[in-house]
């Protein structure tokens, strides 16, 4: 018992693990900047879209879903693309999928869509595919789910690059401007290189032969400087329109279409630095869609509720103490503490 370096060492080491996230637990990060084009200052009173000259850092983790850590980065799945801003204000999370609408309407069932998606309870298979029967048989009971298995079942689901995505918010938030009024806006992540897909056939194979096609593929592009680049769009809606439409704006299982309300592109990001280290950032990073800062808001779509209360639920359990936010990868790189 005096040997405390024995027993320092290996309770650090016994204990080095956390848990892998609930959903999006194979994902690969980036640091970069985000740079504004055209001021948001008659929309939102929030600073990093105000002000053109300046430079906000952002971090990215990209995922799929269903698949554990260890699981290859090319199954047929949603994929997610999560960006933390530092702002002057705080932390901004836009926590975003590369499909613009969601399997349901209401959070109460997402541990079912989940576990529905997950491998087979019995025998735990397959891995990081909704390709069996629980799947199947939760999408033939709940039809909500129709727009979002089209989207899953196609391209889009199996990207060729991370750097080719896009990103959709899916929600409608809020901007709020100086004078207090308030607009529905949705967001949007174009990238550069346009929108590219593997083919079926591509997909399989990469599977074998390079599980971390997609990781190794924005590692090395970076390191070459190539960096990733995506422009942040905007769809915004007077609060006086909501009921314009022949379907209801809130709900996460219908688009905006674009035709009807164009995406603005007001900004770029670009990914323009590796992690350091895969377990300080990539799995240490924890995005929530409740980190706003002001002149952002939510709406009362009721699977962005939800979420409100999922991503500091799962984080606690996750990072196993209340103090993650302090986490480097986490930690806001602004002025203002709450003492
Ligand atoms: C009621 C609906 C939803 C619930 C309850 C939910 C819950 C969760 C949970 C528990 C995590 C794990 C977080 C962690 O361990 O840090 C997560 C991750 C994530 N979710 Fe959701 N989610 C929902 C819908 C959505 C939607 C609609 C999107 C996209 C717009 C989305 C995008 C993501 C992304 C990108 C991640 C991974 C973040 C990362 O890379 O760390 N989720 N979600």
């Amino acid at each position: 018992m005096e040997n405390f370096h024995f027993r320092e060492k290996m309770t650090h080491f016994d204990h080095e693990c956390i848990p892998e996230r609930v959903v999006h637990a194979r994902g690969f990060s980036a640091h970069g900047e985000f740079e504004l084009y055209e001021s948001m200052k008659p929309y939102t009173k929030a600073k990093f879209p105000q002000n053109p000259n300046v430079k906000t850092p952002v971090f990215v983790r990209f995922s799929t879903v269903a698949g554990s850590r260890g699981s290859k980065d090319t199954p047929r799945d949603v994929r997610g693309s999560a960006t933390k801003f530092y702002t002057e204000e705080g932390n901004f999370d836009l926590v975003a999928n590369n499909m613009p609408v969601f399997f349901i309407q209401d959070g109460m069932k997402f541990p079912d869509v989940v576990h529905a998606i997950k491998p087979e309870p019995h025998n735990e298979m397959p891995q990081a595919s909704g390709a069996h029967d629980t799947f199947w048989d939760w999408v033939s009971q709940n039809q909500e789910s129709a727009h979002m298995v089209m989207w899953l079942m196609s391209d889009r689901a199996i990207p060729r690059s991370f750097r080719m995505m896009e990103g959709f918010g899916v929600h409608a938030f809020r901007f709020v401007n100086d004078e207090g009024k308030a607009y529905f806006v949705k967001f949007y992540w174009k990238p550069v290189l346009g929108t590219h897909s593997l083919v079926w056939d591509e997909a399989e194979k990469l599977g074998g032969k390079d599980p971390d096609f997609n990781r190794r593929d924005l590692w090395e592009s970076i390191n070459k400087g190539n960096y990733a680049e995506y422009e942040l769009g905007v769809q915004i809606l007077e609060e006086k329109d909501e009921f314009k439409f022949d379907f209801d704006i809130l709900d996460s299982t219908k688009l905006w279409p674009e035709e009807d309300v164009p995406v603005r592109i007001i900004g770029k990001l670009t990914l323009n630095r590796n992690v350091d280290n895969v377990f300080a950032e990539n799995e240490q990073v924890a995005f929530h869609v409740g980190n706003i800062v002001p002149g952002i808001g939510f709406t009362n779509d009721p699977l962005l509720q939800t979420r409100l209360f999922s991503y500091t639920d799962t984080q606690l359990f996750r990072l196993g103490v209340p103090n993650f936010h302090e986490i480097p990868i986490n930690r806001p790189v602004c002025p203002f503490h709450n003492n």
